[in-house]
């Protein structure tokens, strides 16, 4: 682990799939910064334990627990933050992270697919910040840990504005998610509550193994990407701590690419 931080001491996070990939690594990230943090996970139990685990043994971090919940369900992601504010007594920050893909060419994309795709990637996403916004108006403010009420981040994509064939599902829940962002900003912004997406590129986790676990793979993904290494899911724990902490206050409503410049159109380098 790095050297702790503390811009987030005295402060509970959730951050949704927690327990593998982009979100184990906002957790790490948010611990060592000194908040308490929710790892919750979807499946994988034992994983989920042990990136709490890392973080409450660490005496300079903040305490950890993980907890289990589909996040396309109301009555669990309802059941969640409530187990939340009993344990740590409030929730702060909500890092609602939970992503996954079912890919497939249109003509083969069953309902189950695509529905799948937008419960987790969009309503969850919707049902976290409900829940999150509910307990920061509950709690109000409280200056003494942040100059917000509270902070929601959206874990999107870059596909959430380029078009991706045979992810129609992926790219359309990615899009929606801009749209449930800046929504939500303006209509809470002035509650002092802070809204803001992520927008990971191409990062090196379970999801995209395909495109970088061969050197041609890897080879074919640098050329969209004009930084030419692919992303390391730490470059996004530091993006996600820097949203979350006060370092950021007057950033809201704002997608934030972390993506090494794949957004800026590469294939135009020598062409157009
Ligand atoms: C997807 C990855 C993909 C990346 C860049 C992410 O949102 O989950 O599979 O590699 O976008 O295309």
């Amino acid at each position: 682990m790095q050297k702790p931080n503390k811009r987030l001491e005295g402060q509970t996070c959730i951050v949704t799939g927690g327990s593998s990939g982009i979100g184990k690594a906002v957790a790490l990230a948010i611990g060592r910064d000194g908040a308490n943090v929710v790892v919750n996970y979807h499946s994988n139990a034992e994983s989920a334990e042990e990136v709490a685990h890392q973080i409450s043994k660490d005496s300079l971090c903040g305490d950890a627990i993980a907890i289990q919940a589909d996040v396309s369900h109301e009555a669990d992601v309802v059941e969640m933050f409530s187990t939340t504010i009993e344990t740590f007594g409030t929730v702060d920050i909500c890092i609602a992270n939970s992503g996954i893909q079912r890919d497939a060419a249109l003509t083969d994309m069953s309902l189950s697919d695509w529905q799948r795709v937008i419960d987790v990637n969009l309503t969850g996403q919707f049902l976290c910040a409900r829940e999150a916004i509910r307990e920061f108006l509950r709690r109000g403010m409280r200056p003494d840990v942040s100059t917000s009420l509270g902070k929601i981040i959206h874990m999107s994509s870059v596909h959430q504005i380029i078009p991706w064939a045979g992810h129609a599902n992926y790219a359309a829940s990615k899009g929606g998610l801009v749209m449930l962002m800046e929504s939500i900003c303006q209509e809470y912004a002035p509650h002092k509550i802070r809204v803001n997406s992520i927008a990971p590129g191409a990062i090196q986790t379970p999801i995209n193994r395909e495109a970088w676990n061969t050197p041609e793979s890897l080879e074919k993904l640098l050329k969209l990407i004009p930084y030419k290494r692919i992303g390391v899911p730490d470059d996004i724990g530091s993006a996600a701590v820097w949203l979350a902490s006060d370092e950021s206050e007057y950033v809201n409503g704002t997608t934030l690419y972390v993506d090494g410049g794949m957004t800026c159109f590469p294939g135009f380098t020598a062409n157009g």
